[in-house]
């Protein structure tokens, strides 16, 4: 199945983009969805889609803005990201990069794919703050280079273009964001053993072994996506409503049945925020757990978590170590998953832990300084 995918979405571009199109190392073939086949003129379209600050009510903000290719496609340092009237939410913006292997979209997998994802900042009032979509199809079937590409591409002008067009073409472009081939995949996959130093290789040994990290951050023979696109309640942010939560899922729940936009109420409501992937299934069972997140160029996108609350690798590893709680003793959440649990870590183990994160960076990001998280977190 993966290798017809691969040969269909192969097929479709010219020889000259082939080598651009074959997976890095440690990366799968990117998925490539049958009513949207990817072509260098939509990929190039949706690339100037994302970059297009006329997009948000500011004039100012772009898709580009939260998701910086200078910032391995965050917007790091900042703990929750900055739309339009420097509006902040209540989200630290995740990567793009390798997105388009994530079986649903955001934190919470509210969105089922790419071209569903892309529709929602737009309008959301903290991100690029539109009233409806209605601008942004104005701008395209105007503008002269949009009126050109969209014609090339869909083989459709003015009122024919709708937004189903646009969405498509910016996920086409998010599929070439791709990246692979850092250390570790030269050491595991590439057979390179010099490529870990012995600190990222005890580091190795224990995502694996006592740390357990690899069970959520999965790793498999020929590729490593580092998540099992599944979500789990770790103890982040949760213990800001620990005690309201039954509260809070009941006045969400009804607001929902009353039509109330989910996109809209998780971003500008911290609390809302935290219910997490319950939000999206109204299960329990999922209260205050959010998708596994790859951990493909870590190093890059500090603060971390789905709330931006740890600022540095290393509060992280404390995180996992205290089984759920960034201090030890403290009382864990009601819904914690039952894969954490205290790790009993020594410091060495848990520098060689972040030693070995800081392996997962691919060369093209690698070069991007780490960020600096003095001001991020309140
Ligand atoms: C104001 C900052 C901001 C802007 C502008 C913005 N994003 Fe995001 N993006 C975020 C945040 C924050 C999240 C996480 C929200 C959540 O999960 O609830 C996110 C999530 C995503 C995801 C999901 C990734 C994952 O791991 O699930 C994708 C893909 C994405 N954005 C693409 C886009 C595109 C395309 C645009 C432009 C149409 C855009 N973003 C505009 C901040 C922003
Ligand atoms: C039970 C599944 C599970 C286990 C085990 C697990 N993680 Fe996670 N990890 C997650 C989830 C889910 C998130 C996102 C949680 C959130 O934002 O609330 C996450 C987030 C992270 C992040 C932040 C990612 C980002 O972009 O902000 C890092 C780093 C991380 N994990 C490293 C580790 C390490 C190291 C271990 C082992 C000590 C580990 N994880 C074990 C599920 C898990």
């Amino acid at each position: 199945m993966k290798r017809r995918l691969m040969s269909v979405c192969t097929l479709a571009l010219s020889a000259a983009t082939l080598s651009a199109w074959a997976a890095p190392l440690g990366l799968p073939p990117v998925p490539i969805p049958a009513n949207n086949p990817q072509s260098e003129a939509k990929i190039k379209l949706g690339d100037k889609l994302f970059h297009d600050t006329r997009f948000s009510s500011t004039g100012k903000v772009s898709c580009a803005t939260c998701h910086d290719v200078k910032k391995a496609f965050t917007d790091s340092p900042l703990k929750t990201s900055q739309g339009v009237n420097k509006l902040t939410g209540t989200r630290n913006a995740p990567t793009v990069i390798n997105a388009a292997y994530f079986h649903k979209q955001f934190w919470d997998g509210r969105s089922a794919d790419l071209e569903d994802q892309s529709q929602h900042p737009f309008i959301n009032p903290i991100e690029m703050g539109l009233p409806d979509h209605t601008p942004i199809l104005n701008i395209v079937r105007k503008d002269a280079e949009y009126a050109k590409a969209f014609k090339a591409v869909f083989d459709k002008a003015g009122e024919q273009i709708t937004m189903d067009e646009v969405k498509k073409s910016i996920a086409s472009f998010e599929r070439t964001i791709i990246s692979g081939n850092s250390a570790f995949d030269r050491y595991y996959f590439g057979n390179d053993k010099k490529a870990l130093n012995p600190a990222q290789l005890r580091g190795f040994q224990v995502f694996v072994g006592q740390g357990r990290c690899v069970s959520c951050h999965v790793i498999e023979q020929d590729q490593a996506l580092f998540t099992d696109n599944r979500f789990h309640n770790i103890g982040v942010g949760i213990s800001k409503i620990q005690q309201d939560a039954p509260k809070l899922a009941g006045e969400f729940l009804k607001a929902k049945a009353q039509g109330a936009d989910v996109d809209k109420s998780v971003l500008i409501n911290p609390k809302t925020s935290e219910l997490g992937r319950f939000a999206v299934t109204d299960l329990f069972d999922d209260m205050g757990a959010f998708k596994t997140s790859t951990l493909r160029n870590i190093a890059q996108t500090a603060p971390y978590m789905h709330d931006g609350s740890l600022k540095t690798l290393q509060e992280v590893v404390t995180h996992y170590n205290n089984g759920g709680v960034i201090k030890k003793g403290d009382k864990v959440n009601d819904y914690l998953s039952g894969g954490i649990r205290p790790l009993n870590l020594n410091n060495q183990q848990m520098a060689d832990l972040v030693a070995f994160l800081q392996a997962l960076s691919s060369p093209e990001f690698a070069t991007t300084k780490p960020a600096k998280t003095t001001q991020a977190a309140k």
